[in-house]
């Protein structure tokens, strides 16, 4: 039923800890965890004159001030660990970057439960375990169970190759480049039990050029993806994000 390995420590304070949850490449896990992830060793890894390396400094530092809107009155942000990637495609390469990355990894297939259910069942608990404040959905391609959504309430965001509401689904790219239109984009926004259908956080605009293809289109787009995703996520850490009051789906970016 799955396989792990590594460990972890819950319950350490000052940091923020993401799960990612990937089926593929994992291209945007590799994002944020070049970008984002401050492994805990980093911090204990001191020099003789008592500073730690650039690679272990706070986040809130020099590393947020390339952020759109950043201004020094904003406060830092704490320390990011991916503590957790899981997939549920054995021998995904998002599995295999976590690895070397030193991250703890699961895989839990879905043709390893008696169904549905089940999956969902061992999935959340799992993420539980190691107590994430946010879980990323980085190109996971399965509907998360309306239970886990439950659990972990506005902590849970997916990203999207597309301008959402336009062209959800699993061939968003192929679809906008189909249809013709000039400018599709990037979308991270909060789960919902809907596909693709949860409040939008942020989006990014991409034109489309007459020429594109869904290849050519896809290269432009995970540019963007893999920058924008972990600026949401520091937004996020930063508690600059505020989910949408009752009645509302206007998620407020500080
Ligand atoms: C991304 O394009 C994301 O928008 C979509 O799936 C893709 C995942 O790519 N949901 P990768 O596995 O991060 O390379």
């Amino acid at each position: 039923m799955g396989t792990e390995e590594g460990h972890v420590t819950p319950g350490e304070p000052d940091v923020f800890r993401i799960a990612v949850l990937a089926s593929g490449s994992g291209s945007n896990l590799q994002a944020i965890i070049d970008r984002l992830h401050q492994p805990r060793f980093a911090l204990a890894d001191i020099d003789d004159y008592g500073e730690a390396p650039a690679a272990a400094a706070p986040a809130g530092g020099a590393g947020c001030a390339g952020l759109p809107g950043w201004t020094a009155e904003h406060p830092p942000v704490p320390r990011i660990e991916v503590v957790l990637v899981i997939s549920d495609i054995p021998g995904a390469r998002a599995l295999d970057r976590a690895v070397r990355a030193g991250i703890r990894t699961a895989t839990i297939p879905v043709s390893d439960y008696r169904d549905r259910e089940q999956h969902d069942l061992a999935l959340a608990t799992k993420l539980v375990e190691v107590e994430p404040d946010l879980i990323v959905l980085a190109g996971y391609m399965r509907i998360v169970a309306p239970s886990l959504l439950k659990a972990f309430p506005w902590r849970v965001i997916n990203l999207h190759p597309a301008l959402l509401p336009a062209f959800p689904g699993t061939h968003s790219i192929a679809d906008a480049v189909r249809y013709g239109v000039k400018v599709t984009g990037v979308t991270v926004h909060f789960v919902d039990p809907g596909v693709d259908s949860g409040p939008v956080i942020v989006q990014e605009a991409v034109c489309v050029r007459d020429c594109d293809t869904a290849e050519t289109l896809a290269e432009r787009i995970h540019e963007v993806e893999h920058r924008l995703l972990p600026e949401v996520v520091r937004l996020i850490a930063a508690g600059r994000v505020r989910p949408p009051l009752p009645g509302s789906r206007v998620v407020q970016v500080d």
